[in-house]
């Protein structure tokens, strides 16, 4: 079954990369390239836009209970080929596979820190069409 969903969401994904609407998708392995099947057929969109992931990790807006603007880069900066900084201080690696190649390679890791961070910026889960604009602006970094 597992496998079952695993080779569809592969295959959806080729398609799409045959189509040209993942712009620089043939750099994600395997496992993401799946993941990435899965938001889109949870989607029900056609292609992901790398323009929209783009407004969403700039997207600034108010949390509500903490009454202070936040935004993706709250954490990450404005610069995604630099490193960032949690609240407390910790430092984090930058977001830009480009220059981190560890970025975009564990399905795991990408959809713990999704459910984390979206909820912490935007007070919901993000939605698989949001979480594949994102994966989909990070890959077409240079
Ligand atoms: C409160 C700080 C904070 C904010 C705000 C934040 N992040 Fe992060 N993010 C982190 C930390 C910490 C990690 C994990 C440490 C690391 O990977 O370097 C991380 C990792 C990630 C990862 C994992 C990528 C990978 O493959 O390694 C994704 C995806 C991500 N963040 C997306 C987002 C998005 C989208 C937003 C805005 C909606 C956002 N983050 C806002 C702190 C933050």
């Amino acid at each position: 079954m597992r496998q079952k969903i695993y080779f569809v969401s592969v295959l959806a994904f080729a398609v799409l990369l045959l189509n040209g609407n993942i712009a620089d998708a043939g750099n994600l392995n395997a496992p993401m390239q799946s993941l990435m099947g899965k938001y889109l057929k949870d989607s029900g969109e056609k292609s992901f836009s790398a323009e929209e992931g783009k407004k969403l990790f700039f997207l600034k807006r108010m949390h509500s209970e903490k009454k202070e603007e936040i935004s993706c880069t709250s954490c990450h900066t404005d610069d995604t080929a630099k490193g960032g900084r949690t609240p407390v201080g910790k430092p984090i690696d930058p977001l830009s596979p480009a220059v981190n190649k560890e970025r975009f390679t564990d399905p795991e890791k990408v959809e713990k820190w999704f459910k984390r961070n979206c909820t912490g910026v935007l007070e919901r889960e993000c939605t698989p069409k949001e979480k594949g604009d994102f994966v989909t602006y990070m890959m077409s970094l240079k």
